[in-house]
């Protein structure tokens, strides 16, 4: 069995008995004039066909009594000009072999088969409310089967939000899953040494960039999975920095945040190093800081622990170094308990400490158990994936050390949750001083 067609059969399991699940992927989406955005696939869709053309739609039918679950496709047809211009489609009946459904049919025919499909199941699961489109589509269909009521026929009486459901199956990654994620994260990993190795001041931070995208695709990844980050100086202080035009001085950190989407799995790191291979004192006081504090939210993941555990553990390195380092004012705030309490560490420290990874690079799932009153963060469980991201980011302030200024850093690995701690996928871009300094001598 696919790992695609194990998902249907579990998806299937948790509906209602001969109930209708319907997920369409992704459209193309207009750039500009006559020129598509790159076509990228619907998260769930792929989740549980792998198909990754435009113009599909997925049905499944839960099993009742003696009938099987089912799951049909729609799909574009073959077409030979469209595939002169466009390139190859499965068509249905190749579709149907090729990715192991029970029926496939041209997209075209969708709103007659829904209308059969829907007639006399007890309920519909959809993405409530995620486009108009498909609502409205959904609206069409129930009231054509309305309409067949004179003959007996029922309409679903209750819809149920699909994504739920799904959220909570893709939370956990399954061996197919950690496998691409892994293959993903050392192309990208790959990436940054090559970026770092290319580095000398007075290049542009584009030139940087070019770096990581030429080691993304000639290794097969199809995209970077989000806008890549290459923030040098006191562009590392602006958190979601990608205007890349900047030229790199001598003396200057370079703050790269860049991961490349691998078969429809994206990938997440960032590291910060000197553009002349060596950190200056104040520099390498604030590295070594969120190093520590990026092992202490490692330590902090395991099976069972919350998943704020993690951001509690770096925070109180951070905090902690902030008071030693001057950066914040031990005798205003006494201990570092206090400092925290006071949220006196959000001046340098402003975002969480990591998040779901997995085909979205914000990936899905609850952070917290919705079901308990307090809806405390919830405990981690093998087969989370989850990015690890302190960092630090000193802008000019009065009564802060002006050696700190404009230095702007993070470190993040991605990681899988394991039985006895977790897994990082990205550990083969370096990250210790002295591996960064080697690396950069040897350039
Ligand atoms: N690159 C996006 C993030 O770190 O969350
Ligand atoms: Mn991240
Ligand atoms: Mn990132």
């Amino acid at each position: 069995m696919t790992p695609y067609a194990e998902r249907r059969a579990r998806l299937a399991a948790r509906m209602q008995p001969g109930a209708v699940a319907v997920l369409a992927t992704a459209p193309e989406v207009l750039r500009n004039g006559d020129s598509d955005y790159p076509y990228r696939h619907d998260s769930y869709f792929y989740y549980l066909t792998g198909f990754t053309e435009p113009d599909s739609v997925l049905a499944l039918v839960a099993a009742q009594g003696e009938q099987p679950a089912r799951a049909i496709l729609f799909c574009r047809e073959k077409h030979l000009e469209r595939e002169i211009w466009e390139g190859f489609r499965y068509g249905p009946e190749a579709a149907k072999a090729e990715f192991g459904v029970d029926e496939a049919f041209p997209i075209g025919e969708l709103d007659a088969h829904m209308a059969r499909l829907l007639a006399n199941a007890p309920s519909l699961y959809y993405p409530l409310a995620h486009g108009a489109a498909l609502d409205a589509q959904v609206g069409g269909w129930l009231k054509a089967v309305r309409a067949q009521g004179r003959s007996g026929v029922t309409a679903p009486a209750t819809t149920h939000h699909l994504l739920d459901i799904l959220d909570e199956m893709r939370l956990l990654k399954d061996a197919h899953e950690a496998g691409v994620m892994g293959r993903a994260a050392a192309i990208s990993a790959q990436a940054h040494v090559r970026a770092m190795r290319a580095s000398r001041p007075g290049m542009f931070e584009y030139e940087i960039e070019a770096e990581l995208l030429h080691e993304f695709r000639r290794n097969g990844a199809q995209f970077p999975a989000y806008t890549p980050i290459v923030a040098s100086g006191a562009n590392a202080c602006v958190l979601h920095y990608n205007a890349n035009n900047r030229r790199v001085l001598d003396g200057e950190l370079v703050l790269i945040d860049a991961g490349c989407e691998l078969d429809g799995y994206a990938s997440d790191i960032t590291r910060t190093y000197p553009v002349n291979g060596r950190f200056s004192a104040p520099q390498q006081a604030l590295y070594e800081l969120v190093l520590q504090a990026q092992a202490a939210a490692f330590r902090a993941i395991m099976p069972g622990r919350p998943y704020s555990a993690m951001h509690d553990a770096a925070v109180q390195v951070l905090a902690q170094g902030m008071l030693d380092l001057g950066l914040l004012d031990k005798a205003k705030y006494g201990s570092v308990e206090n400092a925290i309490a006071e949220r006196a560490h959000l001046q340098f420290y402003m975002h969480g400490t990591g998040h779901w990874l997995g085909m979205d690079v914000h990936d899905v799932g609850a952070y917290r158990d919705t079901t308990l009153a307090d809806k405390p963060s919830r405990p981690l469980a093998p087969g989370m994936a989850l990015t690890v991201e302190p960092g630090i980011y000193v802008r000019p302030a009065p009564g802060v050390p002006e050696q700190f200024w404009n230095i702007g850093i993070r470190i993040e690995d991605d990681v899988i949750v394991r039985e006895d701690g977790c897994l990082i996928l990205s550990a083969a871009a370096p990250k210790a001083v002295d591996e960064i300094a080697a690396l950069m001598r040897e350039a």
